[in-house]
């Protein structure tokens, strides 16, 4: 059902390419129900009387009938092809552009190499099995019903054998095929699985070589790839036994008809042109039986591909783009009474955080791992929704406004910086992609990476990922990039920890000297780091313990002091 839903949302817009589909299928079929019939008629009428007009003139028929019949059916399959080609298409643009939208949360539930399987295989399946529908399957009906009719008025007495072989035919046919539906329907997660392990291996490949565990990878793989070869094998047993066994029911019923036939145009009952008629008709007949039955073979397969793309289509991303229109006014940030849990989990991972930055202000973040320091910078950016409290940026609840308008007010450097297969420039340009070559350099100049980037080129290579360069590079890299936007907010989390304490320094009195305006969020694990802050945020375990400069905090706080203390001991 669900296939079927599926299949018509994504054909329909082609319909007319499936009327097409239709008429020339049904032409196709029509000739090719005619041929038998002259054929048998030359044979009765030429052959037999030795009548040379009449096998000129009928022969000369059957040579345009087959050449008609031979471009109706190559103009079905094209339309055929045109539209299952088109749907694959939509299907795979809708489920990549559901899956853009896609927050966290649900990519964690999908997983991404089993959004890459249903984005390429999944949509494979149905795209071909519309493609068989159009083909096979819509003339096989009209060839086996066609050719009942045709093998009855072309002669009755000889009909009980089609009434043999075809529920014979049927019965082997539902027999095999039964057999080989759970196969295929399992297929599919066994190909999911083949594909998470060997993306998990390369992404993980220098994981896995440092510690020498490829081994161990290696029978991992292998297990699931005997799983694929093992029941794919047993696709093949099965169609060893079957494709001799379906032909036996064939000659079988053609020894029949000659036998009976040849009998009855003995006895002057029947023509031999008549028998021969019949015995191509009741090819006809079998031919469209097993081409059915074997389409049904690949029902399952698609409707599991069909579900999984459902799936995919029906998710509404838990994150609603905002329904207000509101604009952030100017640059800043506030915390009120927040409170957040991640969405399945019992405890929040942040409790009454209320903090305020003002425009051009630097606010820093500081606390241990596990704090909750990423998780309000992914407030900020609304990548979650608070669960109590509010969470504003340019003095308006980001709940309430326009999403891309918060996003464009924002330039977020991540965690863990990625960057994108490309080069360094068309990289940057991701802040801005009207940026001149002269704001990448000012933005590259304040991000200290101008060094390095000079060395390579602006032009040169970044691999997916951007593992081609070095964890720093990467993160100033990444940093540049969130300059090259222009924000009115910067917000960094932990994005000097990679970088020595003297580039560190020049970061920050860059950023200082040529970007005071713009409000920093400055999330780090090191003191000197955040010292010279307007404000610091100190938490602890999700809740604020500390609000402050350095000096006073040095003072009064003793969470802050721990963290300095701790710091210093390792310095001396
Ligand atoms: N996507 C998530 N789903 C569920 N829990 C999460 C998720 N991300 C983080 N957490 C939990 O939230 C808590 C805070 O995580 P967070 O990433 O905010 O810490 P952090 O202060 O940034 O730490 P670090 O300094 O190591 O980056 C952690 O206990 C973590 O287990
Ligand atoms: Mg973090």
């Amino acid at each position: 059902m669900r296939l079927l839903r599926l299949a018509w949302r994504y054909t329909q817009p082609y319909w007319w390419l499936l009327v097409l589909v239709v008429v020339f299928q049904f032409a196709q079929s029509v000739l090719s129900l005619l041929l038998p019939t002259i054929n048998g008629d030359i044979l009765n009428d030429g052959v037999l009387q030795g009548n040379t007009e009449v096998i000129w003139r009928l022969g000369g028929w059957m040579l345009v009938l087959s050449f008609m019949q031979i471009i109706a059916n190559a103009l079905a399959i094209l339309c055929g092809a045109i539209v299952a080609m088109r749907a694959g298409r939509d299907m795979r643009a809708d489920i990549f552009s559901r899956a853009s939208g896609f927050s966290e949360q649900d990519m964690q539930r999908f997983g991404s190499a089993s959004l890459i399987t249903r984005n390429t295989n999944d949509v494979q399946q149905v795209q071909m099995l519309v493609l068989m529908s159009c083909t096979m399957l819509m003339s096989a009906p009209m060839l086996s019903i066609g050719g009942i009719i045709m093998a009855l008025r072309a002669d009755a007495s000889l009909f009980w054998i089609v009434g043999v072989a075809v529920p014979v035919m049927l019965i082997v046919m539902t027999i095999i095929v039964s057999r080989l539906i759970p196969i295929f329907s399992t297929l599919q997660e066994k190909i999911d699985r083949i594909n998470r392990i060997m993306r998990e291996q390369l992404t993980g490949i220098r994981v896995v070589r440092a510690f020498v565990q490829e081994p161990r990878e290696k029978r991992r793989f292998d297990a699931a790839n005997e799983d694929v070869y093992m029941a794919m094998l047993k696709t093949g047993n099965l169609f060893v036994i079957a494709f001799p066994l379906v032909m036996l029911i064939v000659e079988i019923s053609s020894v029949a008809v000659i036998w009976f036939g040849g009998h009855l145009v003995e006895a002057g009952e029947l023509e031999i042109g008549t028998m021969m008629i019949f015995l191509q008709y009741l090819m006809m007949i079998l031919m469209g039986v097993i081409m059915v039955t074997f389409m049904t073979m690949m029902i399952p397969r698609a409707a599991v591909g069909a579900r999984r793309i459902t799936e995919v289509l029906e998710t509404e991303p838990s994150l609603r783009q905002g329904e207000g229109e509101a604009a952030p006014r100017d640059g800043t940030v506030e915390f009120d009474n927040v409170t957040f849990a991640y969405p399945g989990a019992d405890a929040p991972v942040l409790r009454g955080v209320s903090f305020r930055a003002e425009e051009g202000e630097t606010v820093a973040i500081i606390g241990s791992t596990g704090a909750g320091k990423t998780t309000m910078v992914n407030l900020i950016a609304r990548l979650f929704d608070v669960t109590s409290g509010s969470v504003r940026v340019g003095g308006v609840d980001v709940r309430e406004a326009d999403t891309e308008a918060v996003w464009a007010s924002l330039g977020l450097v991540p965690q863990r910086p990625y960057l994108f297969s490309g080069t360094v420039a068309s990289n940057l340009r991701y802040g801005d992609e009207s940026a001149d070559d002269e704001e990448l350099w000012n933005a590259l100049d304040i991000a200290q990476a101008k060094g390095f980037v000079t060395e390579k080129g602006i032009d040169s290579r970044v691999a997916q990922g951007g593992t081609n360069f070095s964890g720093g590079q990467r993160q100033r890299l990444s940093i540049a990039r969130a300059l090259v936007r222009k924000p009115r907010i910067l917000l960094f989390d932990d994005s000097f920890s990679a970088l020595d304490t003297a580039t560190d320094a020049r970061l920050r009195a860059a950023l200082d000297a040529r970007l005071g305006h713009v409000t920093r969020i400055v999330v780090a694990q090191r003191v000197t780091t955040v010292q010279n802050a307007d404000r610091i945020v100190v938490i602890d375990n999700g809740e604020v313990v500390g609000l402050g400069k350095h000096e006073e905090l040095l003072e009064t706080n003793e969470t802050y002091r721990e963290i300095v203390e701790s710091q210093m001991s390792v310095e001396a």
